[in-house]
């Protein structure tokens, strides 16, 4: 069902969105602040991005009555806003790393890294087009420990994101009061 389709459209996006950077690199000679035009906007869209990616596929995945889409495109475009939002967000930085702003991308990296190694286990398990596990060529055992290693991983992907919520709306909060209203 995962065929690796929305990696590549991930790649696909990021590469462009670099080139848009490159060309206001060389159009200004600097590195786009975090609190300039450009920069500001990477924070501000690669956050609604990583929100997205926090709350719908939730939100779907708790209504399975629900018709919209299926469970496998869901996913797919939460793993495409939950990389291209990251990277955003990457650029958002100008490179610097202090304080909470800094522990805030340390989150932001780590979700992304164990959205991926989650991605690798949620592939192993046969599944239907809705997400629901099939029958398929895994035996019992292999069966119920790529469970057992889902759930696990589950009890950490989540607490990992709330974190990074909790400090995101904290470094918005500072951000916002000291170098944007402030000025
Ligand atoms: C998860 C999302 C975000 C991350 C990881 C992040 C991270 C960062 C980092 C690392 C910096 C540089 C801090 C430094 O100078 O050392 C920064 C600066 C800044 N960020 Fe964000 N940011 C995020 C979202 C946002 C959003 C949504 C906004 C605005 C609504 C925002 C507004 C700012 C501003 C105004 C600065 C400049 C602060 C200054 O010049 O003192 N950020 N951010
Ligand atoms: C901003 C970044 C991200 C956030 C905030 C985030 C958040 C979440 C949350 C809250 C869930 C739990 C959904 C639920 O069971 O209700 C989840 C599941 C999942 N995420 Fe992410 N995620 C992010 C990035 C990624 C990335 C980059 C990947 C893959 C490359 C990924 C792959 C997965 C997978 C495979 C699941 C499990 C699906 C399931 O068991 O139904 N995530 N994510």
């Amino acid at each position: 069902m995962l065929r690796g389709k929305e990696l590549w459209m991930a790649a696909l996006a990021a590469v462009l969105i670099s080139a848009v950077y490159g060309v206001v690199l060389l159009l200004t000679r600097e590195i786009p602040p975090a609190a300039d035009l450009f920069g500001h906007s990477l924070g501000i869209v690669g956050f609604i991005l990583m929100l997205m990616t926090e709350i719908l596929y939730s939100l779907r995945k708790r209504s399975r009555s629900a018709r919209w889409g299926r469970m496998s495109a869901w996913l797919e475009f939460h793993i495409f806003t939950g990389l291209v939002g990251p990277f955003m967000v990457l650029l958002h930085t100008s490179w610097k790393f202090n304080g909470l702003a800094g522990v805030t991308t340390l989150f932001t990296v780590v979700i992304v890294i164990s959205g991926l190694v989650g991605r690798y286990i949620y592939t192993r398990i046969p599944r239907s087009l809705d997400g629901t596990e099939i029958e398929g060529t895994l035996s019992e055992a292999a069966l119920r420990q790529a469970r057992r290693l889902m759930a696990l991983w589950h009890t950490v992907h989540i607490p990992i994101g709330m974190a990074l919520f909790v400090s995101a709306f904290v470094h918005i909060g500072a951000a916002l009061y000291y170098a944007t209203f402030l000025k």
